[in-house]
């Protein structure tokens, strides 16, 4: 047998014996026991396929011009005439509210002499007047008025109605496509819906929605949000929840691919450590695989205190100020040292009060495993939110982490994780990118709820937690954010051609890659 013939480690038979445990079993989805890993290899991917602008300018004809992409969300549009851009590599659409339950994706562009009919959202307009020499469209895209319209000889008032693109609706997303050739959306997407059959995205609302500019490549920043690989290096205080990275399943269908971190894994052979003083909240961490802590002294100064009593101390990004100790964990300097959250309450569905009340009757007096009790919290908290589904979630819904990647550049999460991605190239510059993280609750039962309808924009240089909303995820993202422009710098820099992803832990990244080269070609 040759290495790529080896069959590969997955993680269905933890998975299936997990299930079994699950305290309401009996309503686990067929989704979630689907197993469909990829075989082994390739695993190579060009370094120039980040790096060089001949693949961004590919990948704006045949990624971008031919696909499916979610351009924006019906939260977006709260009347009859509200208007969206959706730029990308270039590209430019203005997705229209055109009626009550009807949307309109047109070309940005006016065809007098082409100026983008809107750069920014706009609300309850009654015509799209280009704001050069004023030609102007009704909603449904049909010309509406030409100043000094006796210039145009000839000009059939029939050919000048604005060009359209695809529009698909699905979980009250709106996606568009520019090929008027393409599949459906229904087509494209396959079985997707079976995955949110117990909480369909048609009954979550957009409650916020966060663009950051990134120094890097879009691919390389989204695929760090495609695995759990490096959580053990750069999320450890995670690790304490059991996100190892083999407590994650991984598989892909069709057009999707899927990963299901565990989390809260017993017996997945982390040593038990004392508890650290609760006084100094998150200002104080230990790495929970080697004991290392590391504590914020205040002006920006990590101790960095080693299992045997040794110490050093660091700046937030562990630059060695002094001690016998000269090298920290970066991620974990910036956890306890970088800003925190002014409060970092936000962003939770339900208040902490709740969730103690919830915590407190889970455990009231039953001998539960740990993620039975935290699925019970959760079902608690739930019930003031989604009373008629709460009691019947399994517990796995609610403890694991599962996220998608819908080819190229979506990723909804599953059960009743709120979290949406969405990446792409910032403009036409193929060496920024913007990561967008929204969040998409569960719409209460008893109807009432206000959607967030604009984008809060973040800089590069911004520090994340300036989008308090997100609450805490904002300080993992700075982890991720002390890799991600210099992963592109060392691409850059690499005497390699290629970068190498794992069989399993990266088979999502595998998956992605097959499907471009089907759809973009390799050179
Ligand atoms: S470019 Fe739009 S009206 Fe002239
Ligand atoms: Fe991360």
């Amino acid at each position: 047998m040759s290495a790529l013939e080896k069959p590969v480690r997955t993680m269905d038979e933890a998975f299936e014996r997990l299930l079994d445990e699950d305290t309401h079993k009996e309503n686990i989805s067929d989704a979630l026991r689907r197993n469909n890993p990829m075989p082994p290899g390739p695993t190579l991917v060009p370094v120039a396929r980040y790096t060089d602008r001949r693949y961004h300018e590919l990948e704006r004809e045949k990624l971008w011009k031919k696909s499916w992409l979610m351009a924006c969300h019906e939260d977006d549009f709260e009347h009859v005439g509200d208007c969206v851009p959706y730029d990308v590599a270039g590209l430019s659409f203005l997705i229209v509210r055109s009626e009550e339950d009807e949307y309109k994706a047109f070309y940005n562009a006016c065809l007098h002499r082409g100026r983008k009919l809107r750069e920014d959202r706009a609300k309850g307009l009654d015509e799209l007047r280009c704001p050069f020499h004023g030609w102007a469209w009704n909603l449904d895209g049909s010309l509406k008025q030409i100043p000094c319209a006796y210039d145009y000889q000839g000009l059939n008032r029939d050919e000048e109605s604005l060009p359209e693109v695809q529009v698909g609706r699905w979980g009250r997303f709106i996606f568009i496509n520019a090929d008027p050739d393409a599949e459906s959306l229904e087509d494209f997407l396959g079985d997707l819906s079976s995955h949110f059959e117990l909480l369909p995205y048609e009954r979550r609302y957009k409650s916020a929605h966060v663009a950051k500019i990134i120094k890097a490549n879009w691919k390389v920043v989204q695929e760090a949000f495609m695995e759990s690989y490096h959580v053990l290096m750069t999320h450890p205080q995670i690790l304490t929840g059991g996100a190892h990275d083999i407590c994650t399943k991984y598989d892909a269908f069709g057009n999707y691919s899927r990963a299901i971190r565990c989390g809260a894994l017993e017996g997945n052979g982390l040593p038990p450590w004392e508890p650290l003083p609760s006084e100094k909240g998150m200002e104080i961490v230990r790495h929970p695989l080697n004991g290392d802590v590391y504590e914020h002294l205040g002006d920006g100064v990590v101790l960095l205190t080693k299992k045997d009593g040794r110490t050093g101390k660091f700046d937030v990004d562990a630059k060695h100020i002094e001690g016998e100790i000269t090298d920290a964990n970066p991620h974990l300097c910036n956890w306890v040292g970088g800003l925190q959250l002014n409060n970092p309450g936000q962003g939770r569905i339900l208040s902490s009060d709740t969730k103690r009340k919830a915590q407190a009757e889970a455990g009231g007096g039953k001998n539960m495993s740990a993620r039975a009790m935290g699925a019970e919290m959760q079902r608690q908290m739930l019930a003031d939110v989604v009373p008629s589904i709460a009691d019947t979630i399994p517990d796995i819904e609610l403890t694991a982490s599962v996220f998608f990647t819908v080819f190229p550049n979506w990723h909804p999460w599953g059960c009743f994780n709120q979290i949406n991605y969405r990446f792409r190239p910032n403009g036409d510059n193929h060496e920024e990118c913007i990561m967008e993280c929204m969040y998409l609750t569960p719409i209460p039962e008893d109807g009432e709820y206000e959607p967030v309808r604009e984008i809060h924009w973040l800089t590069a240089e911004d520090d994340y937690t300036e989008a308090s909303e997100l609450g805490q995820l904002t300080k993992i993202f700075n982890q991720d954010l002390r890799n991600l422009p210099y992963v592109y710098d060392g691409l850059k820099a690499t005497a390699r051609e290629h970068v190498r992803l794992a069989d399993y832990n990266e088979l999502k990244l595998r998956h992605w890659h097959e499907m471009y080269e089907k759809q973009v070609g390799d050179s």
